[in-house]
């Protein structure tokens, strides 16, 4: 047995014995609680995670990043366990949101959990520490994996003020991140979803390219959004040149209870809005996340002409393995076509091939 998989045989083993423990714990505890561990030892991030391999790098937007699944935004929302999360093998870490002051969010309990049908439902309304605590979080990140920071307003922010808000928000951190995401899309911020508006985000947009425009910029979109609203803010992000739009967030069920549902639950919505973006992407780039729980799944978004994805919900629920189940699936697939996944996406649609359950 080599050293590394003496290491992965032990980690499988401890892994195996930690689960259970935090899945006895109220969610935000275990959250909190892994989140802290994270912190502290970001070795364990390269302990239990996927070896690099030039084959599953891919570009997106202005970036390379270092494997097609990233962390989606919301599970590191300041920014304290990047080393670690990038030590995974997460092709590109966003975090956030993060809002220019700090704020609380929610009262508790606010995260819940559905594990036969591996979702989760949160109303978090943006806790964060704010920009000028997480600022130097970001500069000192050694950017091994792309850096995305999702932005978004404080909960007692105006419409009207959100976007000089938002605006200094991006000028403050323009140069600490890879990437910046517009998060109007959330359901835990009263209101906050009405800015899904081509008036109100051309002026906003308008704004933060003023203060840069060499940064990819991304648009974060629900997945409670009527067909004709989809084509129209793809369209508007096309008018506006951003790098892509990212979709999508929870969807709103209300016979659940308040807040948005992740994971599972979410999968088919979300992929039927990413079908209507990808009909008319243009030269957008698009993000896929929502219910991206096994590789079929991306293999599918490379299918309906997606590319890059974003996991939480099953990596809250299969932890590390997640990753791993994705590694091995696509080195799988190099090694059928023959190509890296960079070579691999510059054929055309008609040309790729796919076995698919
Ligand atoms: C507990 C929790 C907190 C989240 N917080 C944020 C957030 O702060 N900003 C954001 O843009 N998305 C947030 N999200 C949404 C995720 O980034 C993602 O869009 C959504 O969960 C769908 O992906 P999934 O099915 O892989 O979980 C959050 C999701 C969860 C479960």
């Amino acid at each position: 047995m080599t050293f590394k998989e003496k290491v992965t045989t032990i980690w499988a083993m401890f892994y195996s014995l930690l689960k259970p423990a935090l899945f006895s714990m109220a969610p935000e505890t275990a959250h909190n609680f892994t989140l802290e561990v994270a912190r502290l030892c970001p070795l364990l991030g390269k302990l239990s995670g996927v070896s690099p391999d030039q084959r599953l790098g891919l570009a997106v937007g202005s970036l390379r990043w270092t494997f097609p699944v990233g962390l989606a935004a919301g599970l590191d929302k300041n920014a304290e366990a990047l080393p670690f999360f990038a030590a995974q093998g997460f092709g590109a870490i966003e975090c956030g949101t993060v809002t220019l002051r700090s704020q609380m969010g929610n009262p508790l309990p606010r995260m819940f959990r559905y594990p036969e049908e591996h979702s989760l439902r949160n109303a978090m309304g943006f806790p964060n520490h704010g920009v000028a605590a997480i600022r130097p979080r970001l500069c000192q990140y050694a950017h091994s994996a792309p850096l995305g920071v999702n932005l978004g307003k404080n909960k007692d922010t105006t419409a009207e003020e959100s976007i000089s808000e938002l605006a200094m928000l991006y000028e403050t951190l323009s140069d600490a991140a890879d990437y910046f995401v517009i998060n109007v899309s959330s359901p835990n911020t009263p209101g906050l979803r009405s800015l899904q508006e081509p008036g109100y985000l051309r002026e906003l947009f308008r704004e933060l390219k003023q203060r840069d425009s060499v940064r990819d910029l991304y648009l974060k979109i629900a997945p409670d959004l009527e067909t004709s609203k989809v084509l129209e803010l793809t369209q508007l992000a096309r008018d506006l040149h951003l790098t892509g739009l990212i979709a999508t967030n929870t969807t709103i069920m209300p016979e659940r209870g308040v807040g948005g549902v992740s994971g599972v639950l979410l999968r088919e919505k979300a992929r039927a809005i990413r079908q209507v973006i990808l009909q008319e992407l243009g030269e957008l780039e698009l993000i896929a996340v929502g219910g991206i729980t096994t590789p079929d799944d991306l293999f599918h978004l490379w299918r309906d002409g997606g590319k890059a994805a974003q996991v939480y919900t099953a990596y809250v629920y299969q932890g590390p393995d997640l990753l791993k189940s994705f590694a091995k699936a696509l080195r799988g697939f190099c090694d059928e076509q023959g190509l890296s996944l960079q070579e691999f996406f510059q054929l055309p649609l008609s040309e790729r091939r796919y076995r698919l359950k």
